[in-house]
C-alpha cells in the first residue's frame, strides 16, 4: 500500500501575528484624517493665538475645547472632528 504523506509540509514556521496595537486606542485614527486634522489646526487654530500643541492638553481636555473653538474657527464638523482627532492623537494623555 502506498504510503501517502500527509499533506503538512512545516514552513518555516514564520509566526503571523496580527499586529494589533495595544495600549494606544487614542491613535486609532485613519492617518489620512490625522494629516488633514493637522493641516485644518495649523491653518485655523493659529489665527487668534499661538497653535496649541497636540501635548499641550489631555484628550479630555481637548473633547471639551475643540468644539467651543471649532465655532471661533468657523470649521465644519468634518474640520471639527479631523482637528480633534489630531489633537488627540498627540494628547498629553
Ligand atoms: C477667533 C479666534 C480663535 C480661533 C480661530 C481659535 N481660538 Fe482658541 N482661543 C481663543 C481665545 C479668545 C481664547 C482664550 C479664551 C477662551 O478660552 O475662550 C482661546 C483659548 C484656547 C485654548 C486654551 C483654552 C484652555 O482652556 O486652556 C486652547 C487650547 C485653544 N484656544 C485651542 C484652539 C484650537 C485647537 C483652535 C482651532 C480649532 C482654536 N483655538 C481656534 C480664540 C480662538
Amino acid at each position: 500500500m502506498a504510503l501517502f504523506v500527509s499533506g503538512v509540509v512545516f514552513v518555516n514556521c514564520s509566526p503571523r501575528i496580527a499586529a494589533t496595537t495595544t495600549g494606544a486606542p487614542k491613535t486609532e485614527y485613519p492617518l489620512a484624517q490625522l494629516e488633514s486634522g493637522k493641516a485644518i489646526w495649523s491653518g485655523a487654530c493659529t489665527k487668534c493665538h499661538k497653535g496649541y500643541e497636540p501635548a499641550s492638553h489631555t484628550a479630555k481636555q481637548w473633547e471639551r475645547i475643540v468644539p467651543r473653538m471649532a465655532k471661533k474657527a468657523k470649521l465644519d464638523e468634518r474640520q471639527s472632528a479631523d482637528v480633534l482627532a489630531y489633537l488627540i492623537s498627540g494628547a498629553a494623555g
